[in-house]
């Protein structure tokens, strides 16, 4: 997929190795892919605690992090010196004090800083935790800030001789009409791949636990449904030409299997790991090895 050869379907989701100082012992899991990150050019604390509530009935997650990380520097330091001969994505962010007009600014200095030493380049404009990122989503900011990137693109590749694939990551919270709009411009810019989804800010299925009115992105079972959905709706526009890697609420090999049903070449996981522990990498990889992808209609 996007030129790259993945040893397996599963990935692990951005998010958990922020600053990539896990990556040896994460890429000894099992796992086909990690993707660390979110990092942001310039290190900060994130929200203040408590920021992040397990919801441990409905086997999800409430977070409000914001991007804490060390920063793009201290990252690549970290993966300098692993040993993981795996395929990496880093997930790149802005800053929270960079203005949402200026964020172009923050995803070419993330992309300029990593182009070297990612596999691919995951683009993050879906967290609901930092104010605004999500209206990247949208009309002419998402046009120009892929254009800008994809442009970026050209001219690391020409300048490194070395192509690394850029994808896109979404929210499940998108309508019909905002899912059309994005896949279009996606295949307009011939953006490589996308990732859907990130966390949910619907409350629906976990509305009776305590933590339910907490703010920040709902992950884990309750999201799963939801984020399916939205994957199979962007497969119909993209047909294919752009590839899918499914993420949101896999807490099994079933839940994995219908992801790629819906369209996903390939497949992440966050919450299901901390709720289920490294068995289910293995049973997701071993059951997902033989299943086809969606055909395109
Ligand atoms: C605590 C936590 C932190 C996260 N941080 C990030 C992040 O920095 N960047 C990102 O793109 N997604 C982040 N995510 C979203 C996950 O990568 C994933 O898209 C989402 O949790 C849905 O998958 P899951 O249900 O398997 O967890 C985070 C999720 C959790 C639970």
């Amino acid at each position: 997929m996007m030129g790259i050869q993945f040893p397996n379907r599963i990935g692990l989701a951005a998010g958990l190795d922020k600053n990539g100082e896990y990556i040896d012992a994460l890429g000894k899991l099992g796992f086909g892919h990690i993707e660390i990150g979110t990092v942001t050019p310039r290190p900060q604390p994130g929200n203040t605690a408590p920021r992040l509530f397990r919801l441990v009935k409905e086997e999800g997650i409430i977070n409000r992090m914001g991007f804490n990380n060390k920063g793009v520097d201290y990252l690549l330091e970290q993966v300098k010196r692993s040993r993981y001969k795996g395929v990496l994505g880093i997930n790149i962010g802005k800053n929270f004090d960079t203005p949402v007009e200026k964020a172009v600014d923050d995803y070419l200095l993330g992309m300029r800083a990593v182009y070297l030493y990612a596999d691919y380049i995951a683009i993050n404009i879906s967290s609901p935790n930092t104010p605004g990122l999500r209206t990247l989503q949208y009309g002419d900011e998402l046009r120009q800030l892929l254009q800008a990137l994809k442009q970026e693109q050209t001219l690391l590749n020409e300048k490194h001789a070395r192509y690394v694939p850029i994808t896109v990551k979404v929210a499940p919270d998108l309508d019909d009409d905002e899912i059309k709009n994005i896949a279009t411009v996606l295949l307009q810019q011939r953006i490589d791949g996308l990732i859907a989804t990130n966390t949910t800010l619907s409350r629906e299925g976990v509305e009776e636990n305590r933590y339910a009115q907490e703010k920040g992105g709902l992950s884990g079972k309750p999201v799963m449904q939801r984020s399916t959905q939205v994957l199979e709706k962007f497969h119909a526009y993209l047909q294919g030409e752009i590839p899918i890697i499914g993420v949101g609420g896999i807490a099994s090999a079933a839940d994995a299997e219908a992801k790629i049903s819906a369209g996903a070449e390939l497949i992440q996981l966050y919450t299901g790991l901390i709720y289920q522990g490294e068995a289910l990498i293995k049973e997701v990889s071993k059951a997902t090895a033989e299943t086809p992808s969606k055909k395109v209609s």
